[in-house]
């Protein structure tokens, strides 16, 4: 199941009228921190975006989705893994992988410091 699912709109459109990376690149954040959130069961921080690749061209009106899975889980840190499919043309099932990337979050507490992950049986 995808974590998120949008339709870019104009007004994400850089000035050649595709989707605008920064915007991708916003809507993977969010993809990621949701099962970064959830596996730490609490608040999260991005750390790091450790690779991002843009694979081919958003376009307005593409119906985007967005995987992410948990590819590793440190002391204080979750790495996720996000892909990011667009259909282009809804009634003849054209989908395209358009972006990947790998993100690092951090879980935080109150004091937004790093707070150290509970293992999956105390979830
Ligand atoms: C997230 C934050 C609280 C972490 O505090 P910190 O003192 O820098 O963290 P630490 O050095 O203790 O490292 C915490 C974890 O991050 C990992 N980490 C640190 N730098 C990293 C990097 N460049 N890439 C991947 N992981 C990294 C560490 O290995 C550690 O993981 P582990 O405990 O699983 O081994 C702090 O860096 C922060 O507030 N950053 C800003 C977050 C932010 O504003 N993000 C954007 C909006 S959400």
């Amino acid at each position: 199941m995808p974590q998120l699912r949008v339709m870019p709109m104009p007004a994400d459109a850089n000035i050649h009228g595709d989707v605008f990376g920064g915007w991708i690149m916003s809507q993977v954040d969010i993809a990621g921190a949701i099962p970064a959130a959830r596996r730490s069961n609490g608040r999260v921080a991005t750390i790091a975006v450790n690779s991002f690749l843009f694979k081919h061209p958003v376009f307005v009106g593409d119906l985007l989705s967005f995987y992410a899975d948990v590819v590793k889980v440190g002391r204080t840190s979750i790495t996720i893994y996000v892909e990011v499919y667009a259909e282009r043309n809804r009634l003849e099932a054209d989908t395209v992988k358009v972006t990947e990337a790998t993100l690092t979050y951090v879980a935080t507490d109150e004091n937004r410091k790093p707070r150290v992950i509970p293992p999956l049986s105390e979830l």
